[in-house]
């Protein structure tokens, strides 16, 4: 039958029951708003889109101007259609409320609508990460508090890459699938079904200048990596740091190994770097959906039960022998 769309992947989900068709819209909708977004961003400087805002996020992070343009697009291509109870991103501190003249559905949708901003500005890639969460909080306004579920619960969760091809990669709880933007039709195609993280590895990625910060169990487990073929490992190991976490993740999903972002002395007050609610859980689902493992270090990431909207974690994901092996001298002390 030629070339499958997103559509008709998302159509095919729906007959065999595993959306419904609320969900099969919100699906469309991120993803329309994607497609918008990487038109701005592969833009550039020709849109006047590069650059600082002049405002600060929530996390007293400065914005810059595709922050705000990407946030934008995606709360507004969300408003109406119905299917959602209300949003959250990265950029709005406050629960995102559907305006009162637009229907209300049953789901909550979270987002850091463009991650990686620090490589904007040197044209490398960012992303967009989404949260699906089922609404359970009844007829009123949800809360924060309606947000707060464990990432196991999520109903679906992806993410785009705006590389030099816009993939989007999504999972429903049934493996994990890319579908490439193709910019002439204006769609994405089916063209990565079933991603699994392979298994053998000899990358890693962190940012090695917080290494005088990390934690005893992660300095010995970098240690070991780069003692390589005379070390304990017994073979040589990459590394790499795009600092965008959607095109780590991505090329960990790809080509194996593992991503990590501990707990260290830095951000130990603030609990991690990354964001659970619509970095780290969306993530993890994603990984342990293409059969690899997400982990705090400490604890499973979709069963870290959130106390704040915009909370932080450690994250520490991919290929799951090594996930478990750094989750193992977390345990060993
Ligand atoms: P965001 O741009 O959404 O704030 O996220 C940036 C995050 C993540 O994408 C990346 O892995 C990490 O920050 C990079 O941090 P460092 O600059 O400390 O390496
Ligand atoms: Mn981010
Ligand atoms: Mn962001």
């Amino acid at each position: 039958m030629g070339r499958v769309t997103l559509t008709q992947y998302l159509i095919e989900q729906q007959r065999a029951g595993r959306i419904n068709p609320d969900l099969r819209l919100l699906i469309e909708v991120v993803a329309r708003a994607v497609k918008a977004i990487s038109v701005n961003v592969s833009k550039g400087a020709l849109a006047g889109v590069l650059g600082e805002a002049g405002t600060d996020n929530v996390q007293g992070e400065a914005q810059k101007k595709l922050d705000v343009i990407a946030n934008e697009i995606l709360l507004q291509a969300n408003e109406w259609g119905g299917h959602l109870a209300a949003m959250a991103s990265e950029e709005v501190e406050e629960v995102h409320q559907i305006p009162f003249d637009y229907p209300k559905g049953g789901y909550l949708l979270l987002f850091d609508p463009l991650d990686g901003s620090s490589n904007i500005d040197v044209n490398i890639s960012v992303g967009t990460i989404f949260s699906v969460l089922r609404n359970s909080s009844g007829d009123g306004e949800p809360t924060e508090q309606s947000f707060l579920q464990p990432g196991r619960e999520q109903v679906a969760a992806g993410y785009a890459v705006y590389g030099p091809s816009t993939l989007f990669v999504l999972t429903v709880g049934n493996g994990v699938h890319g579908f490439t933007l193709d910019r002439e039709m204006g769609s994405f195609v089916y063209t990565h079904p079933f991603m699994t993280v392979p298994s053998e590895t000899h990358e890693y990625a962190i940012n090695a200048s917080n290494m005088r910060h990390w934690e005893p169990p992660v300095q010995r487990y970098i240690a070991e990596l780069q003692q390589g073929v005379l070390g304990p490992r017994g073979k040589d190991f990459n590394m790499r740091w795009v600092a965008s976490m959607v095109a780590d993740v991505h090329r960990v999903l790809t080509r194996g190994g593992i991503f990590m972002y501990p707990l260290d002395e830095k951000c130990r007050a603030a609990g991690g770097k990354l964001r659970l609610m619509y970095e780290a859980n969306p993530m993890a689902m994603i990984i342990e959906q293409a059969g690899g493992a997400a982990s705090t270090g400490r604890e499973r990431i979709l069963d870290v039960q959130p106390h704040k909207l915009h909370q932080r974690v450690p994250v520490i994901l991919g290929s799951a022998s090594e996930v478990e092996r750094v989750v193992a001298y977390h345990q060993e002390g």
